[in-house]
């Protein structure tokens, strides 16, 4: 799988790549992440990359040529299973569209900033728009970072034991039980016995029945569907 990341501020991106899951897969050749710095598709004197909106609103829009000929020259060089714009009025992330997501060739992912990229782009060439919660960011890099991390970390060969991405929270519609490591006692706190028990069927009843008292505690909308 190769990720292309189209961003102002590439600076932003290097550190959450550079390190742990996201690196390992990198390292292992399971996925590729390009990071396309948008200015340097700008053809104006002082490389600018913003520009303002018509109808005189207050704030900046992203400048329409850098960002376009970003798009065009990598659509030039292969084909995009998705071009995803990151806004926080798009849909919201889920690990539903992860996993669909990490099922892809080749993702393109556009950060926005300021007031946003031109609607014209949007309706021409970006064919998701995603957002990562109800709660607005400077700009798009952080849930580019986000949604490559939650994709990445999925891929199979990623994460060393294979099962651990199926077991996580979400992944059967319900929150992740508790766990706990050794020692069985410390500082005076147990951990529940039915872990020491060595009967596998027990531990996993207990777990699901943790899974599912957790999730109604917590996020009895997940329950609803
Ligand atoms: Cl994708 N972008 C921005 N700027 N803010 C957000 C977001 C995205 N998702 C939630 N808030």
């Amino acid at each position: 799988m190769r990720i292309d990341i189209l961003t102002i501020l590439p600076g932003l991106l290097y550190g959450p790549f550079s390190e742990s899951i996201v690196k390992r897969g990198v390292e292992k050749g399971l996925v590729e992440v390009n990071i396309q710095d948008i200015r340097d598709f700008s053809k104006d004197k002082h490389k600018k990359v913003d520009d303002a909106p018509f109808g005189g609103a207050a704030g900046m829009v992203l400048a329409m040529q850098p960002l376009h000929d970003a798009i065009t020259h990598l659509q030039s060089e292969r084909d995009y299973d998705e071009v995803i714009f990151l806004t926080p009025d798009g849909e919201r992330l889920s690990q539903g569209r992860v996993n669909q997501l990490s099922l892809c060739g080749n993702v393109m992912m556009i950060c926005g900033h300021y007031k946003g990229i031109d609607q014209r782009l949007r309706d021409h060439f970006v064919t998701l728009e995603i957002s990562i919660g109800d709660y607005v960011l400077s700009g798009g890099e952080l849930a580019a970072a986000v949604l490559t991390d939650a994709i990445i970390r999925i891929i199979p060969g990623v994460i060393g034991d294979e099962m651990s991405a199926l077991t996580d929270s979400f992944q059967d519609g319900l929150l992740a039980p508790p766990v706990y490591t050794r020692p069985a006692e410390y500082n005076g706190w147990k951990v529940p016995e039915v872990l020491l028990s060595g009967n596998h069927e027990k531990i996993r009843q207990w777990e699901e029945e943790q899974a599912l008292k957790r999730t109604k505690d917590r996020r009895p909308d997940l329950l609803d569907g």
